[in-house]
């Protein structure tokens, strides 16, 4: 029981010293190994673990008999995006079957793994399964068959899979993020837009029920899903949409979870309220067209109105966001919820606009500490900088102690006053509670032109899972390759990977 276990005041490590080294570094005493890289075949139809791995969801595979297992789960792998020199081996005048492999590459990855001598191994699984860029799934909610979506119930594949959560039903909810890009690189391939966008439901245990995009959650740039249960039992949501100067927001069901009735569980997200987060005065605003006047007032810059219906909000979540009071913020990347205090933690990684290279976490707690709320108090936990040694915080992590985790993403910014004390990208560990609360101490350091993502512990707080991201991203030809991290054995290309990493002593009660 995480409530009876009293966190950390101090690392369970020694801190590790910045790097550019070509590899992953962790502390001593702790291990790692290589457990699904990038092409590696995995399902019994030949299918391959895809490229650039994100979250990753445990799920033990004892789950649904009411187990916890620590040692055997299906893991669910997120893949945001393909390299297309990587994944094709070329950038230009791709042919038609290079698009094909990368619309392949991308997507999810549901995979059976078991330890034992210490060891992890993926182990054959009617259940391993690759849902990607061509995967048949359900629109669903209020934007399911509309005219915006010229009537489309059943839509194809799932892109820019980012960050994710895990409902408490024992289904993973995977982010579409940053799918602008996709209509010019995928030309030709029946790639539709508005199909993308979305918080997309799927359930590892069961590969016949079709993957669900649930709309009534709102289109934007969906970083991340952080699930909980409210006192009443409906279920909350906490979202980002990671752009400059946009907004955080939650879902809450209109339904409330049964324990004992998984199928009704899976529909519960079809329907519930959107809301979006006022920093300014600490409340929570609706989205819904009928229920909020400053929608149907909403007028654009040629007086028309700006939305007409539901459907136009969903379709549009930012902008309705803005006409209701969202504040914007630098970039909301991961959102997790204290184990715990309840409390809820936001990255927001940094905002060139406002020169916040560094970035922040803040956190915030809900109004009589009930997740349905419509009022909050918030303050800000950690600030990056040369002074606390990081910047840009991505996705966040809990340990089963209630200690904070969380791994940077510094690409994309050039050459900015992060080079200068930061090193490659990395994970942290931070205390939330005594006199260290807010401090960093690093953990681990990754690869060259690599992000560490989609951190996540079994159980047992004795393996933690990572990603490593996109190795030698900045590579220009095959022949300057800035990074070999996880290459095949005689080869050079590099390839993201999931590692598990071990030497963790499990967590004690205190
Ligand atoms: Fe895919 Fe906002 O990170
Ligand atoms: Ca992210
Ligand atoms: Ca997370
Ligand atoms: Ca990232």
């Amino acid at each position: 029981d995480p409530r009876k276990v009293n966190p950390r005041t101090v690392p369970p490590f020694r801190p590790v010293d910045t790097t550019n080294a070509d590899t992953l570094t962790v502390p001593g005493g702790y291990r790692w190994q290589m457990l699904a890289p990038w092409g590696e075949v995995f399902t019994a139809d030949g299918r391959e673990i895809g490229f650039n791995h994100d979250y990753v969801g445990f799920f033990p595979a004892d789950l649904l008999e009411g187990g916890r297992s620590s040692t055997d789960a299906l893991l669910t792998i997120n893949h945001e995006y393909a390299n297309a020199l990587f994944v094709g081996g070329n950038t230009k005048d791709r042919t038609r079957e290079q698009i094909e492999a990368e619309m392949r590459a991308v997507g999810v990855s549901v995979v059976r793994v078991r330890k034992s001598g210490g060891e992890w191994k993926i182990v054959p699984d009617p259940r391993n399964r690759r849902l990607d860029a061509f995967t048949e799934m359900e629109l669903t909610g209020p934007v399911r068959g509309s005219a915006a979506v010229k009537g489309a119930t059943r839509v194809r594949g799932t892109v820019g899979n980012c960050s994710g959560g895990q409902t408490p039903w024992g289904t993973l909810l995977t982010c579409e993020e940053n799918v602008d890009g996709y209509t010019k690189a995928w030309a030709g391939s029946g790639y539709e837009a508005l199909h993308q966008g979305w918080v997309t439901e799927i359930d590892p245990f069961d590969p016949a029920w079709m993957p669900k995009k649930r709309t009534g959650m709102g289109r934007f740039r969906h970083e991340n899903a952080a699930v909980t249960v409210a006192k009443d039992g409906r279920v909350v949501v906490y979202m980002g949409d990671d752009m400059q100067d946009a907004c955080v927001y939650k879902f809450v069901s209109r339904g409330k979870v049964d324990p004992a009735n998984r199928r009704a569980n899976r529909e519960l997200l079809e329907d519930g309220d959107l809301y979006v987060a006022n920093f300014g005065n600490g409340t929570w605003a609706l989205l819904d067209y009928a229920r909020n006047k400053k929608l149907q007032e909403a007028r654009g810059a040629d007086g028309k109105p700006l939305f007409t219906s539901q459907v136009d909000v969903l379709l549009d979540a930012r902008a309705s966001a803005l006409a209701v009071g969202g504040t914007p913020v630098d970039r909301p990347e991961d959102i997790e919820i204290h184990p715990r205090t309840g409390e809820v933690y936001v990255a927001l990684t940094n905002n060139s606009k406002h020169g916040n290279y560094f970035g922040q976490i803040i956190r915030f707690r809900e109004e009589g500490d009930d997740w349905a709320a419509t009022d909050f108090l918030w303050e800000v936990f950690a600030v990056g900088g040369p002074q606390s040694g990081f910047a840009s915080p991505d996705n966040l992590v809990f340990d089963p102690y209630g200690n904070l985790w969380m791994v940077t993403d510094n690409s994309d910014l050039g050459t900015n006053p992060i080079k200068a004390f930061h090193g490659n990208n990395a994970m942290f560990f931070f205390p939330t509670e005594g006199g260290n609360a807010g401090r960093a101490y690093r953990f681990a350091i990754g690869p060259v032109d690599a992000e560490l993502t989609g951190p996540v512990w079994s159980p047992d707080g004795k393996t933690l899972f990572l990603s490593v991201q996109h190795p030698g991203e900045d590579s220009e030809s095959l022949d300057t390759l800035t990074s070999t991290f996880g290459a095949k054995p005689g080869t050079r290309v590099p390839r993201p990977t999931l590692v598990a990493i071990e030497g963790f002593p499990g967590w004690r009660e205190g």
